[in-house]
């Protein structure tokens, strides 16, 4: 199980002290919640800030752009040093030419989905992307409760990449704690996202490490 803290509840005055400790206890990669003010109704930090603080860490950065013009903005993030590209396929773009340009440009790519899309919506982008992101929260805000109904898409997710032989791994984002992570691992999730959680806890080295292992 791999662990990607959301920098969404990390210490804003603080950004790059706060890459480097997560990275010394033991994050594999770095989520990073880019939210426009429309697309969520919330607002987030852009690529500058991601340039800042990249180079506080040689862990990948994914950009998690829950934007409504992933299309324009992309190719910045991918500028500013983000490794992996997630757009929604909620966004109202070409969900596949995206998904070649960021292949063009040596990026990795995850498609997002959220809780009440159904996860069917992408099933002809599961041979290309590198990464499909099951949001377990209405996205916008760390701190919500998991939405469990989401776990059956985690499980379908496995059986198509099972049988069909395909090669992206899943990741869940949005209320992950102790509780929770047992449940998306036990459905096929490969990567974790948490926010709150890992930020909120005394030591992250602690908290990651027991993530990981949670059966
Ligand atoms: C929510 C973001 C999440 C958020 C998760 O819109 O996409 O990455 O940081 O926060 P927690 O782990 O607190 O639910
Ligand atoms: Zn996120």
């Amino acid at each position: 199980m791999m662990i990607a803290p959301s920098l969404l509840s990390a210490d804003f005055a603080n950004l790059g002290k706060e890459v480097s400790a997560i990275t010394e206890a033991g994050a594999d990669l770095i989520h990073f919640d880019v939210m426009d003010g429309h697309f969520v109704p919330n607002i987030t930090f852009g690529p500058m800030i991601l340039a800042a603080i990249r180079k506080y860490t040689a862990l990948p950065f994914e950009a998690h752009l829950m934007i409504s013009h992933p299309q324009k903005y992309w190719k910045q993030f991918s500028d500013s040093g983000a490794d992996i590209i997630g757009f929604h396929i909620e966004a109202d773009v070409k969900h596949t030419e995206l998904v070649d340009k960021i292949h063009k440009a040596g990026r990795k790519v995850c498609i997002v989905v959220n809780p009440p899309t159904d996860i069917k919506t992408i099933e002809k982008l599961l041979p290309d992307v590198d990464i499909v992101l099951v949001m377990t929260v209405n996205p916008g805000f760390g701190g919500q409760k998991f939405i469990s109904s989401n776990l059956k898409k985690i499980e379908w997710l496995d059986q198509q990449r099972k049988t069909k032989n395909f090669k992206f791994l899943i990741e869940v984002d949005g209320g992950i704690n102790y509780e929770t992570a047992p449940l998306v691992k036990r459905a096929g999730a490969d990567i974790i996202v948490a926010g709150s959680f890992i930020f909120g806890s005394k030591n992250y080295a602690e908290t990651i490490k027991n993530l990981r292992c949670c059966k």
